[in-house]
Parts: structure tokens; C-alpha cells; sequence
């Protein structure tokens, strides 16, 4: 039986409360620094152990869709277990997990006839995989490039930065700090943006001589904000490549 509504909202207040808690208790504690968390500061690793524990089974690519946890497999396990897939997927058949996506693509680019649709010449190219993780093999690490995004606003180039509002992974207002951080003059503040008569996100306009900087969120999408609005990301293109507003 569902608890009577008055009990839900109890709760949800009772986790916000809890939530706003460890977070300011964190933000003294961890002196506002959650990236290179001190081990011997025992409160702060306290607080994100906290913090963690209570996001671990929020699915982070989409804050509102299911966590499904499917897509763990690295590459370099080898092919993908289709029989295990398969199997993972009737047990989970209640709901639709946006990972089963990335698997699919990979049936997908991997058939034979897709292949032939797609001109790839027999034995130029094996098995295709969407993320192989060992290409990315670097031996170098360029832990900031803010400095050379710096330098582009010295120069004529426009920029487009987007971000899906429901993506915890990388968050919009993080995306939002950095682009603070290089001090450009605001041209166009914060305003909503729509398609087909509806809010679609919310967008800002910075300059700094002859280069320009156009943000925008967009409603409802999740980290790679096109899986999700591929309407509005076109829309939102479009428009730019077209030097129109958003
Ligand atoms: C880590 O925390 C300990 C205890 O609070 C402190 O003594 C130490 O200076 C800190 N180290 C760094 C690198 O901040
Ligand atoms: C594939 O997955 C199925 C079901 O989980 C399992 O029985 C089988 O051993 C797996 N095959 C390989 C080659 O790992
Ligand atoms: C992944 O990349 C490595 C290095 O380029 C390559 O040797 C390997 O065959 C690739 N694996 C797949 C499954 O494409
Ligand atoms: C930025 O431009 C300055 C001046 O041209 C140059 O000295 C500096 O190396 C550039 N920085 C980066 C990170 O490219
Ligand atoms: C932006 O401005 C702030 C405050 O004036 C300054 O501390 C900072 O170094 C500037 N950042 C850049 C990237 O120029």
C-alpha cells in the first residue's frame, strides 16, 4: 500500500534537510575543495563518504532515468557477451536503461550488412566497439587547458557551450564557474530558449572584442545532451551556425 502523501513529503523534507546538512557540514570541513580531499581530515572524508553513499545508486549520466549498470564492461574484456546482455535485459525488461543504447550500437556497427551499407571494405576494420578504452593510452596529462581557452577569447572565433540540466556527471554549474573564470563581458543575460513553443533551456551571451560566447543548458537532458533532446540540440545548432540568437 503507498504511504499517504503527507508521509512522502515528510520524507522528501526529511532527505533535503539531511542532504543540505552534510553538504554545508562538507563545504567548512573540506575547506570547499571536494576534488583532492585530505585523508587525515577525518570530518571532511566523513562528509563525502556521506555524500557518496547517499548518490551511489542515482543513475549520474541522467539524474531522473534508471541505473542499470550494464555498461561497466571495458572493452578490453573482450567482445560483448551478447547471450549475457540478452539476459540482463529480459531481467530488467520493466524499464528502458539509455545504456542498452551504446550495446545496440555496437550490434549495430558490427553487422554485416550494415557494414556493406556503409562501405566498409572487408578486413580494414575489426570489431568495432563505442569507447575503446585502450586508445587512450596517453603518457602525457594536461590537467587544465582554462589557459589556452583564455587565449581563444583573444581571438575572432565563437564559441558554443551546452550542457544537459540533468547531468550529474558534469554538472552545468561547474560548466558555468569555468566560463566565469575567463572574465568575459556579458552581453545577453540569462534567458530561456525554446523549440516548438516551449521552453527548451536557458541560454547567456558573453563577448570580449571579436569573440563571442553563447551557453545554454538544455531542459532535460543528460550528459551527452543530444541522446536525450536531439530536436532542441539541433535547433539550438542551427541557429547558431546560422549567427541567429537561440
Ligand atoms: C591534512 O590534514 C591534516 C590534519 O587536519 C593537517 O595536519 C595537514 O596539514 C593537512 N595536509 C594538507 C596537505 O593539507
Ligand atoms: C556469456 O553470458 C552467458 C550468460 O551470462 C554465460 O553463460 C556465458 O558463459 C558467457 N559467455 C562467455 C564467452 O563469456
Ligand atoms: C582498441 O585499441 C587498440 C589500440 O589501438 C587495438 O589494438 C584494439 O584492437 C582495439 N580494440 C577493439 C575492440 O577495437
Ligand atoms: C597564451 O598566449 C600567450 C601570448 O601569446 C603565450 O605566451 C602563452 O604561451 C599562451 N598560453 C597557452 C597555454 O597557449
Ligand atoms: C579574472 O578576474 C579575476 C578578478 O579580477 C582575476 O583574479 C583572475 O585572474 C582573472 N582570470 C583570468 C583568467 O584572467
Amino acid at each position: 500500500m503507498a504511504p499517504p502523501s503527507h508521509m512522502i513529503l515528510l520524507t522528501l523534507k526529511f532527505t533535503n534537510s539531511f542532504l543540505s546538512m552534510i553538504f554545508k557540514s562538507a563545504k567548512t570541513s573540506c575547506n570547499g575543495d571536494y576534488v583532492t580531499v585530505n585523508a587525515s581530515n577525518e570530518q571532511c572524508v566523513a562528509d563525502m563518504e556521506a555524500i557518496s553513499k547517499s548518490i551511489d545508486q542515482i543513475y549520474i549520466m541522467q539524474v531522473l532515468e534508471p541505473n542499470c549498470g550494464i555498461s561497466s564492461r571495458k572493452p578490453k574484456e573482450g567482445e560483448l557477451n551478447h547471450t549475457h546482455f540478452l539476459t540482463q535485459l529480459g531481467e530488467k525488461s520493466a524499464y528502458f536503461c539509455h545504456e542498452y543504447n551504446f550495446v545496440f550500437s555496437e550490434i549495430w556497427a558490427n553487422n554485416k550488412d550494415v557494414r556493406e551499407a556503409l562501405r566498409v571494405r572487408e578486413g580494414t576494420k575489426g570489431h568495432w566497439v563505442r569507447c575503446n578504452i585502450t586508445n587512450l593510452a596517453f603518457t602525457k596529462d594536461v590537467t587544465s587547458t582554462v589557459a589556452y581557452h583564455q587565449n581563444l577569447t583573444n581571438t575572432g572565433l565563437r564559441a558554443l557551450i551546452y550542457s544537459g540540466d540533468h547531468d550529474m556527471s558534469i554538472p552545468h554549474i561547474g560548466t558555468q564557474e569555468w566560463i566565469n573564470s575567463l572574465n568575459l563581458t556579458l552581453e545577453d543575460p540569462w534567458r530561456t530558449w525554446y523549440t516548438d513553443g516551449q521552453v527548451a533551456g536557458y541560454t547567456e551571451m558573453f563577448t570580449n572584442d571579436d569573440f563571442d560566447l553563447t551557453f545554454a543548458t538544455v531542459k532535460g537532458a543528460g550528459h551527452v545532451a543530444i541522446e536525450y533532446r536531439p530536436k532542441e540540440c539541433y535547433a539550438m545548432i542551427d541557429r547558431w551556425f546560422a549567427h541567429y540568437p537561440l
